[in-house]
């Protein structure tokens, strides 16, 4: 979706991946099919373009070191760094005054024990690196059970959450240029399914001065890593009405894939033009509201689901990425569409998707 926009703004693309035939690789000029830690092959490839960027925050960041002997990386490895452990991150955001939960880092059970009696139970269990799609956590309920919840970690560094009591779960995608000009999307509100993004509407059902918040604080996060590009900042609305950050995402999201048919600027086209030095579109909505439902691996179930049923109502859009293998799980697609209002909208990609 990136490549897409950035070949409608007239750009050639070449796309580093240690897969081949990838979505991205489908649309580029030029597919590197390497590890990203073959930091020769990142020299070889950087040298060929004019900016990185990256939709995909597990890059080690000796690769972005490397990458930026030859052109700039937009965000830099640093906010890479940061965002892609998730101590690094809630310690980076408790330390400049950003709301988050109680946490604690966890690697000794001791320490996992210490953390349950100062922190309380119930709470969340994290492995630092690596996870995504609520992969690599544990809740943990029962002062009985620390010892087998410790054993998930499996020796690695582990981040403890106080469990956060929300009433739902926003983000905001925030953009910023070289010139530390910034732009936000409308707030999307989230609905999870097994730990997965399952459908996002905008605007956000929460009071305009919670939405102003949610924008300001993503600001504030954008000016103090000095992001040029695109970041995503998720975000928790707790049950007595305060914004708590959950986790950073150094690019477009999956909460912001509405933004294609529903906003003036998409998310991709946005970080286009932040990475390229352009000034930033415009993010409004074109219509009242706009709505996503995700399309996973398990609605192929043998067969290919029935695409002209779910686009029997016009104002229904797909996009689907090319992926090889539908995995159970797999994000593999999303239907769109906008509306005069958020339920008519969330209602309306619910029917097509049930109508696959
Ligand atoms: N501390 C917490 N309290 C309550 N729910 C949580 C907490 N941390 C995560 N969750 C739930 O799990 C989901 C996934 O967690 P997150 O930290 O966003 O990891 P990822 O999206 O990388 O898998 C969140 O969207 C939220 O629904
Ligand atoms: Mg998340």
């Amino acid at each position: 979706m990136f490549a897409l926009a950035a070949r409608e703004l007239g750009y050639r693309i070449l796309i580093y991946s240690p897969e081949n035939d990838t979505p991205a690789g489908q649309i580029g000029d030029e597919e590197f099919c390497c590890a990203y830690d073959d930091l020769e092959q990142i020299r070889a490839f950087a040298r060929r373009v004019e900016v990185v960027t990256f939709e995909f925050e597990n890059v080690p960041s000796l690769s972005t070191t490397a990458a930026a002997e030859f052109a700039p990386v937009r965000p830099d490895g640093r906010v890479l760094h940061i965002t892609q452990n998730r101590l690094r991150e809630k310690t980076f955001l408790e330390g400049n005054g950003f709301p988050v939960t109680p946490f604690r880092r966890i690697v000794t059970l001791p320490e996992l024990e210490a953390a349950a009696r100062e922190l309380g139970l119930p709470a969340v269990l994290k492995t630092a690196d690596f996870g995504y799609d609520g992969k690599g956590q544990t809740k943990l309920t029962d002062p009985a059970q620390l010892a087998a919840d410790w054993q998930a970690l499996r020796g690695a560094e582990g981040i403890y959450e106080a469990f956060v009591s929300f009433e739902k779960e926003i983000s905001v995608v925030g953009a910023r240029t070289m010139r530390g000009e910034f732009a936000a999307f409308p707030v999307f509100e989230n609905s999870h399914a097994n730990h997965i993004l399952d459908v996002t509407f905008a605007p956000a059902a929460i009071p305009p001065a919670l939405a102003r918040q949610a924008v300001e604080l993503t600001e504030g996060i954008l000016r103090k890593l000095d992001v040029v590009g695109l970041l995503t900042v998720e975000m928790f609305v707790t049950t007595d009405g305060r914004i708590l950050v959950n986790e950073l995402a150094p690019r477009t999201h999956n909460s912001g894939h509405l933004t294609i048919d529903g906003c003036v600027t998409s998310q991709f086209e946005q970080q286009v033009r932040a990475v390229c030095g352009l000034p930033l579109g415009a993010t409004e909505l074109r219509q009242p509201a706009a709505a996503m439902a995700n399309l996973l691996g398990h609605l192929w179930n043998e067969r290919e689901p029935n695409w002209a049923a779910a686009l029997a109502e016009a104002r229904v859009k797909l996009h689907l990425y090319g992926k090889g293998q539908p995995r159970v799980g797999r994000k593999m697609g999303h239907l769109t569409t906008t509306g005069s209002s958020a339920e008519e909208c969330v209602a309306r990609v619910l029917s097509a998707r049930a109508r696959l």
